[in-house]
């Protein structure tokens, strides 16, 4: 969409005999070429299927009610508790982060747990939300320091270290079925492993899925906690609760 826009905008200018259109449509269609280029690099789809494939149509990997059958939940005083006793803290950040506007109350609750001597990073999938750089503006609005925010390639190594991550309304960019399901449709798609962290804490609604549609057998992992709620209020409420630790 990005680069059709550019592309029009440049063709416009062609029409009206418009230099500035031209040059600024130009450079939009290319930084639109190049973003869907790695768009789908990071999903591991060729451009075809990303405009003309239909995510969920491929294994579901297997019945939902047996691959939720352990699914543990968790309260805001818990995660707090837990979160007390953390030396490093990464939040991971997807789609539902942005709907529920999230990323101020998560500031707060990194601001607290540094206050306590914790480190807070962020692991930032390159298709996280629904558009290139998604998670990173909101991240930004926030005001959080950009060296907070790390690439996937750069922590997932590093994961294996981590006390607890927070997986805050990201669904299909930490799926393990993506690594173990060929007929999977996210099936190759690089994850950010959040599986090899000591604990995980996933803060959603339901136990619905995201984009791809499909379960995820991350949640009924032995080290994963869920916790159901909007993700702002579980923060605020995470916040409240750790406060109240003292
Ligand atoms: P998704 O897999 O789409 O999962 C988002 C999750 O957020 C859902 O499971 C939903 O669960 C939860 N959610 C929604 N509203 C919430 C709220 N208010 N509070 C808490 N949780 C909420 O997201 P993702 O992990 O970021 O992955 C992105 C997906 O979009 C990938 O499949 C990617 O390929 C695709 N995609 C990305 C892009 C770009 S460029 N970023 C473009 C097109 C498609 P509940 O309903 O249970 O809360």
């Amino acid at each position: 969409m990005n680069s059709y826009s550019g592309l029009a905008g440049a063709a416009t200018g062609f029409v009206i005999d418009n230099n500035g259109l031209i040059i600024s449509g130009s450079l939009v269609g290319a930084s639109g070429v190049i973003l869907t280029r790695i768009m789908c690099k990071a999903m591991n789809r060729s451009l075809f299927n990303v405009l003309f494939g239909v995510m969920g149509g491929g294994s579901s990997g297997g019945p939902t009610d047996a691959i939720y059958a352990t699914v543990r939940s968790t309260s805001p005083e818990d995660v707090a508790s837990i979160l007390d006793g953390a030396q490093r803290v990464v939040v991971v950040p997807g789609y539902g982060m942005a709907v529920a506007q999230a990323q101020h109350a998560v500031r707060d609750l990194a601001k607290l747990l540094e206050a306590k001597g914790a480190t807070v990073e962020y692991a930032i999938h390159p298709v996280a939300g629904r558009m290139p750089g998604h998670m990173n503006v909101l991240l930004a609005e926030a005001d959080i320091a950009y060296d907070k925010l790390k690439e996937m390639d750069e922590i997932n190594p590093t994961l294996e270290t981590v006390d607890v991550a927070i997986v805050l309304g990201a669904n299909d960019v930490v799926n393990p079925l993506a690594k173990t399901d060929p007929n999977s449709p996210i099936a190759g798609m690089p994850i950010i492993e959040v599986d090899k962290c000591r604990t995980v804490v996933v803060i959603k609604r339901s136990l619905s899925p995201g984009f791809a549609k499909i379960p995820n057998p991350l949640f009924a992992a032995p080290n994963a906690l869920l916790l159901y709620a909007d993700a702002q209020k579980a923060l605020l409420d995470i916040v409240k609760a750790f406060k109240e630790l003292g």
